[in-house]
Formats: structure tokens, sequence, C-alpha cells
């Protein structure tokens, strides 16, 4: 998509599926690589980032397929060390090849990755953890020259990064003893790529809290159905909210979404739950309070540009305080073109909500981002123009069909 073109002032309605999750199936789809064998990847999302992904492993030797949500995955082949830089560009978790390619090679000339551009996404807590474990790194040229595989220990992570989790987790595999991570991740997608690697054989316990112990073990193909997506669900959360209506989401997990169902919740939202989906109906909005990003299970820094738009109408005030990135704000300018009233300094933003929004011509910066200024075209009186539309490709399935199809008025080019 180049453009997206939405008239908004439309309320939303009707039922979604929610998408499998990007930020499950990446790593999983990495971790393919650290195991020879045949996979198959149920629930996957049609998104540009799989594709990228695809394009990356089948550099390095890999068959991959997708079709109608079925990545399936040949990897017993001879595989190369050196990931090609262009895809590894497009995308952030192509780290993760790092871990990959040392559990399998001992070996990876892994060139530096790319993804949105959030302020400085440095990779010293993976690179001083892998070093910890004995493997011998040395950046050259945009690439970081890897050699040997981990020796088993522990490893101590200052901040629970959910890539250097991902990467160390992965590496491990390869290990010769058993690999301890302290400070980890504890992300639903960490517990997904825990689960995948399980059912390939590992003897992972402790996913989903600060303590991974990983012992090695022999590893097989295997079959997964991925997490869904609580981003998407989120972004779709905050568009109904946004605009209005009464919107029904099932294939989720609910219990995953919950500081994000808080805030919309005290905004005014009235959501009813099962354990597998949720309807929420908009009302009229106020302020979300204060809402505080940072590693899970604290709000996530992914729902924060889209739960911002939500609240851009409506009485309240709310502010927000971006603790993960520290470049994630790049989406308020094209919320304030839209008329809305946010006012930054360093990592806060408040947010005093206007009667009315009006439509603007902005340009997407992120992924999303991207959504945010979407969701607030949908809330704005008279037609937006969204261009670079392309972002929102990298995250989301289908995203104009699906808009569409719960009674938004959009269309993309
Ligand atoms: C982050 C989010 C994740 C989200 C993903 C995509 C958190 C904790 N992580 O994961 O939920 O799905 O973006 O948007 O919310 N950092 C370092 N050194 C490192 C690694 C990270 O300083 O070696 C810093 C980053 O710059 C950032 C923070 O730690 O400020 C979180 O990074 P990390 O969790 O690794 O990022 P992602 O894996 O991209």
């Amino acid at each position: 998509m180049d453009t997206i073109y939405i008239t908004g002032g439309r309320p939303l309605g009707g039922t979604l599926a929610v998408q499998g999750s990007k930020n499950a199936v990446l790593p999983i789809l990495a971790a393919t690589a650290a195991i020879p064998g045949r996979f198959a990847l149920r629930n996957c999302p049609a998104i540009r980032d799989l594709d990228v992904t695809r394009a990356l492993l089948e550099g390095l030797g890999l068959k991959t397929r997708f079709s109608q949500g079925l990545v399936t995955v040949d990897s017993r082949g001879p595989l190369g060390s050196a990931p090609d830089p262009a895809p590894a560009g497009k995308l952030r978790s192509s780290v993760l090849l790092l871990g990959a390619l040392l559990a399998r090679l001992g070996e990876a000339d892994i060139p530096l990755p790319g993804g949105c551009v959030l302020g400085t996404r440095p990779l010293d807590i993976h690179l001083t953890a892998l070093k910890t474990l004995g493997v011998q790194i040395c950046p050259e040229n945009c690439r970081l020259l890897c050699r040997g595989r981990p020796a088993g220990g522990t490893v101590i992570l200052p901040y629970p990064s959910v890539g250097a989790t991902e990467n160390l987790m992965l590496a491990a595999l390869g290990s010769a003893g058993p690999v301890r991570i302290i400070g980890a991740a504890r992300e639903p997608e960490i517990r997904d790529l825990a689960a995948f690697l399980a059912a390939c054989g590992a003897r992972i316990t402790g996913a989903g809290t600060p303590c991974l112990r990983i012992v090695p073990a022999p590893l097989h193909g295997a079959v997964h159905r991925i997490l869904p997506d609580r981003m998407e669900a989120a972004t779709w959360l905050c568009a109904a909210a946004a605009a209005g209506g009464t919107l029904t989401l099932t294939d989720l997990y609910p219990d995953q979404l919950r500081p994000v169902l808080e805030a919309l919740r005290l905004a005014g939202c009235e959501i009813t739950e099962t354990d597998t989906s949720l309807t929420l109906q908009a009302g009229p909005l106020r302020g979300a309070g204060t809402v505080v990003t940072g590693p899970y299970p604290a709000f996530p820094t992914d729902a924060q540009a889209t739960l911002m738009a939500a609240l851009l109408r409506g009485s309240g005030v709310t502010l927000f305080q971006e603790t993960v990135f520290s470049d994630r704000f790049r989406h308020i300018p094209a919320l304030r073109a839209m008329g809305a009233r946010i006012e930054t300094a360093g990592d806060l933003a408040r947010v005093r909500g206007v009667s009315a929004l009006q439509g603007a011509e902005v340009t997407a910066t992120d992924l999303r981002g991207a959504a945010a200024m979407v969701i607030a075209a949908l809330a704005a009186d008279g037609e937006s123009k969204i261009h670079d539309a392309w972002h929102l490709d990298r995250g989301y399935s289908d995203f104009i069909q699906r808009l569409r199809s719960i009674g938004a008025e959009a269309h993309s080019t």
C-alpha cells in the first residue's frame, strides 16, 4: 500500500478473528534455522515481515512455503552462515539468526539489522550475554562475525530485552551445557517460542518467568500453531474506541492484553470477555489516567501509539510515559495535524481530549505509528490521506479489507 484514504466519522461494528502474532512467528521462523528438520507453522499472518524472513531463510538454503496461513520449512539441507544484508536490513528480528546459526553451525556473519526506527536500538545486551557464554564476536563493516557455540553457564540480563532473550534461547540450543538466563523477558511471545522449541525436543523451563533454563537435548522438526497477535487485537480495539460502535474480536487471549483493556475501560469503553474473545462497546471517551509502557506485564510499547490515537477526542487527560524506546512519539506530529492537543517533554506526552478532529494529509513513520494515524482518521471529520502506508503491510494482514469489513470507509492505492 502507498496511500490510505479514510473518511472518518463512521462507527465500527462486527467481528474479526485476530491474526497470528507477528512478534511470535518471526523468532519461531528464525529458530527453524537452528534445528535440522521439517516444520509446519499454522496461523501465520500474511505480512511483509514474514515474507522478508522467508527470503532470509531461503538465502541461507532453507526451503519454505506459505499458503493459507500455513508456513512449511525444510531446514535439513546444508546452510550458509551469512544472511543476505538486503532483507536483513529491513527487519530488526533478523538479528535472531545470530543465535540460530551459532547453535547450528558454530558461526554466523550477521548484517546489522533493520526494523522500525524507534531511537537507538543497540545490541549490547545480546552481545555481552553471548560473550559471557564464550562466543567470540568481532564487528566488521556493518557485520558481526561470530564464532563458537556457547559453552553453557549463567547470564544475567541488565534489562529484560525481548530480542536478547530470544537470541540467547536460540544460541543455547547448541550449547555444550545448560544455559540459565536471569532477568529474561516474560512476554507471551517468549512463551510461544519456548512452546515451539519444546515441541522440537528442547528442554526449557521457566518461560514466562525472569529465570529461564535451557538444557541441551536432541532436536527435530515440529508442528506448531502461532499465538494470536495481541498487538493487532489492541489496534482494532483502539479503532473501535475512537470511531465508536461495538466490535467483537475472537481467537485471542484477553489475559495477555490486560493493561490495554484496563486503560480502555478507564477511558469509558465497556468490555466483556470470555477466555478467547472480547467485545468492546465504545462510550463517550474520557482520559485513561497515566499509561506507562514497560516490559510485560506492563503496558506494551507497541500499543502506546494506538491507544494515544484512541484518546484524542473526549473530555479527559491522559499522560503517556514511554520507557522502552527513546524515539517512539514519531506519530504525534501527524495526530496534531488532525487537531489533537498533545504536549511532549522527554519521554512524556500529555493528551487533552478535544471535541472534534479534522481529516488531514499525513505520512506514516513506523508500523504502529501508521496504525495510530488510521485510528485518528477514523475518528476525524472528513477525509484523511496517509502516505507511506506500506509500514502497515509489515505487521497487519489484509489491513484495508479487514478495516472495511468492520464498517470503515477506507481504500488504498
Ligand atoms: C521490543 C519490545 C517488544 C516489542 C518489540 C517490537 C519491550 C521490552 N520490548 O522488543 O515488546 O514487541 O519491540 O516493537 O517492550 N536494548 C538495549 N540493548 C540491547 C537490546 C535492547 O539497550 O542489546 C534496549 C532497546 O534499545 C530498547 C529496550 O532495550 O530501548 C527494549 O528492547 P528489546 O526488548 O530488545 O526490543 P525488541 O526485542 O525489539
